[in-house]
């Protein structure tokens, strides 16, 4: 009998700086699963990026988004050049990319590995366990505003936080979703599976009350399973120090998203481990890390891959290869825990190739 094996076409863009180095040691352990899990990848690579926009003077070509359509995911390491003015690359690839591909979901797992170290006195992978979803189209991210009198010494600038019901309900029912799904009470961790909204509804009285009521309406219709806690994000960034263990999915707006999943993002060890999806339910997600393309360390082979490499098990896990997923991050548990002694690039105690072999030989 033969069984029809699965294939996936992998979207990849290595990107900037360190993006290609990482990109290779994820796409070596994402082969070594398909190898063991009995599925194939055929990956096709875009160079899209500083060094083809310093080229050509094109940021993305304009049918990239349509191009991205025809796979089943979209494996990125980096955007960022030191070449490049800020803005116009993360402008012009990552959030264009998120955007026109609507990947309206932000998935970024805070979470402690085993031998990791974290900034966080006293507290261990038992405690720093949690996910925050981080809406990803909209808020104030949408551009919508505008300089008046500029240059003069009245000048107003203006940026609003822009949404509307339907976007913030089809990032609560993710998250509410997702919460039934993976929250601590469904892992055996604890009583309750609880979503938790960050928001600031003591100031931005519209914005916020418009998330607060959606998110009990459609809590208490679709999800009395799920217990509801509200949090204001500056409290939340206290209690995120002094007490992670309080959290299972967290839900946000676009910009406090940005913000509290770069602290989050240090107590799980930082930026070398730091893994995140910008998801579309519906369509074509991308899976990134959180971190940059870090130019200090481009081509010197001591770049952490780690973070790419369990961005590679978020798209295998959201492609439906939850076993793989599982066996990627088992391996790189396996290696923080008694292999590297540190997350920093320099330091690992191996390069980023060995690191690659470590996790893909325990596959
Ligand atoms: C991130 C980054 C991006 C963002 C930038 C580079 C546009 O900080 O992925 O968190 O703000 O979303
Ligand atoms: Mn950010």
């Amino acid at each position: 009998m033969t069984v029809s094996q699965k294939k996936y076409k992998i979207a990849v863009i290595p990107g900037d700086g360190t993006g290609p180095e990482v990109v290779k040691e994820g796409l070596k352990v994402l082969q070594a699963a398909a190898a063991k899990f009995q599925f194939s990848m055929d990956t096709a690579e875009y160079d899209f990026g500083g060094d083809r926009y310093l080229r050509t003077g094109e940021v993305l070509p304009e049918n990239a988004a349509d191009e991205m359509r025809k796979f089943d995911a979209i494996f990125l390491g980096a955007i960022g050049h030191p070449d490049v003015k800020p803005g116009i690359l993360e402008k012009g690839i990552l959030l264009k990319l998120r955007f026109d591909l609507d990947q309206y979901i932000n998935l970024r797992p805070v979470k402690l590995y085993p031998g990791v170290e974290t900034p966080l006195r006293d507290k261990g992978p038992k405690e720093i366990d949690y996910v925050v979803v981080r809406e990803n189209t909209g808020g104030l991210y949408t551009g919508i505003g505008g300089f008046t009198m500029k240059g003069t010494p009245h000048e107003v600038a203006v940026q609003s936080m822009v949404y509307n019901r339907h976007q913030v309900e089809r990032c609560l029912r993710y998250a509410f979703e997702y919460t039934r799904k993976f929250g601590k009470k469904s892992q055996g961790k604890g009583d309750y599976n609880t979503l938790g909204l960050v928001g600031k509804t003591n100031v931005l009285t519209y914005v916020f009350d418009l998330w607060e009521r959606a998110f009990h309406e459609i809590g208490k219709a679709d999800y009395p399973d799920i217990r509801r806690e509200y949090y204001h994000v500056d409290a939340t960034c206290m209690w995120m120090v002094k007490s992670p263990e309080w959290f299972d999915v967290l839900v946000t707006g676009n910009m406090f998203g940005d913000i509290i999943t770069d602290l989050g993002a240090i107590t799980q060890g930082g930026m070398g481990i730091a893994a995140g999806g910008n998801i579309n339910p519906e369509g074509v997600s991308m899976f990134e890390p959180i971190g940059g393309s870090a130019p200090k360390y481009t081509g010197k082979n001591i770049i952490n891959p780690l973070a790419s490499i369990c961005c590679g098990a978020m798209m295998l896990s959201h492609l439906g290869e939850t076993e793989a997923a599982d066996a990627i991050e088992k391996a790189v548990m396996d290696v923080t825990g008694s292999k590297l002694k540190s997350m920093s690039a320099g330091k690992m105690g191996y390069s980023t190739q060995e690191v690659g072999d470590l996790v893909a030989e325990r596959i």
